[in-house]
This record gives C-alpha cells, sequence and structure tokens, in this order.
C-alpha cells in the first residue's frame, strides 16, 4: 500500500525531462518564467518552490473563474457579431489552458499511483469541451440554438472544473514534491505562451 502510494519518480523524471526540455535546464538559471506568479527571488533552485500560493494550482483556478464569467456574459448575448467575438475570446483562453493542462499538468498526473485513469478522463473531457466549443462556434454564426449551446459547453466545463478543484488538483499538491510543482508551473506557463 504504501508503495502504491508512493510517486514514481523515476517515470516522472522520464516524463519531465521529454516535456520539459530545455526550459527545466534554464530554472537553474533563473529564467523570467520562473517569476511568474510571483516568486521573485525563488528562482535560484527547484526546491524552493514551496509553499507560494498552490502552484500552479493557483494560475489555473484563475483560469477557470475567467473562463465561467465568460460564459455568463456569452449566455445574455443577442447580437451575432458581439457573440462571435466573445467565441473567439473564449477560444483563445480555453485553448491555452487546455494545452497547458495537457501537455504538463495531466502527464505528471498520470505517473501519480491510481490516477491514470483520472488522467484519462481529463483528456476526454477535454475532448467533448472542444466538440462543444465548436458548436457554440457555429451557433454564434447560424443563430440556432445559440442559449442552448452555451449551457451545454457551460455544463460540460462546470463539472470537468469541479473535477479539477476537489480531486485531481488537491491530489497533485499532496502527492507530488515543491520541486516537481515547480517545474510544471513552468511548464504551463511556457505552454499558455506557445498558445496565447
Ligand atoms: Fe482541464
Ligand atoms: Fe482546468
Amino acid at each position: 500500500m504504501s508503495d502504491q502510494r508512493t510517486f514514481d519518480r523515476r517515470a516522472f523524471g522520464t516524463l519531465a525531462g521529454s516535456l520539459a526540455g530545455a526550459l527545466a535546464a534554464t530554472a537553474v538559471a533563473g529564467p523570467a518564467l520562473a517569476q511568474t506568479q510571483g516568486s521573485g527571488g525563488a528562482a535560484t533552485g527547484p526546491s524552493r518552490a514551496t509553499a507560494a500560493g498552490g502552484q500552479p494550482f493557483a494560475d489555473l483556478i484563475q483560469d477557470h473563474r475567467q473562463i465561467s464569467q465568460m460564459l455568463q456574459k456569452m449566455a445574455t448575448l443577442t447580437d451575432s457579431q458581439e457573440r462571435q467575438r466573445d467565441v473567439k475570446q473564449l477560444k483563445t483562453l480555453l485553448t491555452a489552458h487546455a494545452v497547458a493542462e495537457e501537455n504538463a499538468l495531466y502527464p505528471a498526473l498520470q505517473t501519480i499511483a491510481d490516477s491514470e485513469e483520472e488522467a484519462q478522463e481529463a483528456y476526454e473531457e477535454h475532448a467533448l469541451m472542444k466538440v462543444h466549443l465548436f458548436e457554440v462556434e457555429m451557433a454564434a454564426m447560424t443563430g440556432e440554438d445559440w442559449e442552448g449551446k452555451v449551457k451545454q459547453l457551460t455544463r460540460t466545463i462546470t463539472e470537468h472544473v469541479e473535477e479539477e478543484e476537489s480531486e485531481i488538483f488537491p491530489r497533485m499538491q499532496k502527492q507530488l514534491e515543491a520541486s516537481q510543482l515547480q517545474m510544471i508551473e513552468q511548464q504551463v506557463q511556457m505552454n499558455k505562451q506557445m498558445v496565447g
């Protein structure tokens, strides 16, 4: 049992090596990315990514709130141009957020004991979210069932976010070491910048 709960560091190391690549190496030298989230002088070593506010989760939770607000506003829109403009904004934010989680967070989740299935489900939920986002995009252009499609996307996202915030994030926060969380945070930021 204790070894079931033990984090497979070798697997994480391999994974992180392939994902982080040069970024992990530059972390030691104090890259600009390490200073996001106000870690400031903490860029001198991975082991110092301690209780700086639940990195990388605080950043992702902030995205969740912003996405939720955008969806609430979208539900009230009646003008086609405004709908299309807001869908575009939402798509940019959602894509950056999803890519960051898919490339940086979920691979690490997959290496934690008993979490492989959870990681696979998260990928599947993102896939469904993209389908529903596409339907909202179409509805913005055609005007057909806008409210229904926004509602559907909102439900999909809300359920997924609830799972992340109540189960996935706390589990990762608990089982990963501070240095690993700091590396994930750097990868999250890097992936977001690639998209945004
Ligand atoms: Fe997610
Ligand atoms: Fe998320």
